[in-house]
């Protein structure tokens, strides 16, 4: 295709063309909003480095449910902020724990919204880090109990799907098991199953106040210079009874999302995690970037590069914007 017999300018030419032969398609259907819960009544406090994002009494996370349905999301993700931190992390677990309480409040007032539920310790355990701690060690096996118990306290308390993103090994088989052995094997499990040890969850980390207290996530989350790795992990996972398949972070690892979309046949989720909508905020506060723009270009990104469905702190305000156009 030699020019000038091909121009490939003539199909740019006018907003018709365009939008006749435009390949990827933005729409509500394709994300999830998560959302952080926290004791208390009628609070909704700003997270500094996540302007337009709040950390939510049970009340207003019902509340900003009810908006999110109008506005066609289809799902949101639970993650919790609990008061009381342990060793063993307890509250993550508890029936009338944050998430648990968060999670019934939503179905019995916005039934039809799907609530995932991030499975995790860090925000829970005192020490910060997604499984228990022995000899300043993460201690795989022993943290795959609590994850379970975790998953399954979820689950009854109405979760439509849980959402493992502790990154030990092993737990996807293991929270399948329990879910199954009580009754629960029709909730699906959607696992953070290539997730990166990353400086892009700095803001969540303020968000969740789940930072660890000593080291880091290295020993379990991923090298962010490894894509061959992200295969093995997936298709660990999806031997495990994996549902759905995450990657996270989300722009910085495209080319990952673009590997897992073709290696396999599962629906791929990805994270357009909290430091890449900070990133876009901050850039847009300063008169830097035009924020609603770069959003919708990024999240057009994630979707070309292979995604189903992204979970975005975006997903509210994309959702105006496809409403607006
Ligand atoms: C918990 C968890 C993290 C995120 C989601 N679940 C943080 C972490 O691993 O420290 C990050 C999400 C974000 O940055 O938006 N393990």
């Amino acid at each position: 295709m030699l020019f000038p017999e091909y121009r490939p300018r003539r199909l740019r030419q006018n907003e018709a063309f365009r939008r006749m032969i435009r390949e990827t398609i933005l729409t509500t259907n394709d994300f999830i909003l998560p959302l952080f819960a926290i004791e208390g009544k009628d609070l909704k406090n700003p997270i500094a480095s996540m302007p337009g994002q709040y950390q939510l009494s049970v009340d207003q996370i019902v509340k900003t449910c009810q908006e999110v349905q109008k506005l066609g999301i289809p799902a949101i993700m639970l993650f919790g902020v609990p008061n009381k931190k342990d060793p063993l992390a307890t509250s993550a677990y508890a029936k009338d724990g944050i998430v648990q309480r968060a999670v019934k409040a939503v179905k019995n007032k916005v039934p039809d919204l799907a609530v995932i539920t991030d499975v995790c310790l860090c925000a829970y355990t005192d020490h910060g880090h997604c499984g228990v701690v022995e000899k300043n060690v993460v201690d795989n096996d022993a943290s795959l109990d609590l994850l379970a118990r975790t998953a399954l306290s979820h689950a009854k308390a109405g979760a439509d799907m849980v959402a493992p993103s502790d990154m030990m090994d092993g737990r996807v088989a293991e929270i399948r098991e329990s879910l199954d052995e009580n009754g629960f094997s029709n909730v699906p499990i959607m696992s953070y199953a290539a997730k990166y040890c990353s400086g892009f969850y700095g803001p969540f980390r303020q968000a969740a106040d789940s930072a660890p207290k000593f080291g880091d996530r290295r020993t379990y989350q991923m090298d962010p210079a490894n894509a061959l790795e992200a295969i093995r992990e997936v298709t660990m996972d999806i031997e495990e009874g994996a549902d759905i398949i995450m990657v996270k972070p989300a722009l910085a690892y495209l080319d990952v999302i673009c590997r897992v979309r073709q290696e396999f046949d599962l629906p791929v989720a990805a994270y357009n995690v909290s430091g890449e909508y900070a990133m876009i905020k901050a850039a847009e506060q300063l008169g830097w970037l035009d924020g609603p723009r770069v959003m919708m270009e990024s999240l057009t990104a994630i979707k070309r590069a292979g995604a189903d469905m992204i979970l975005t702190y975006f997903a509210m305000d994309a959702a105006k914007e496809l409403q607006s156009r």
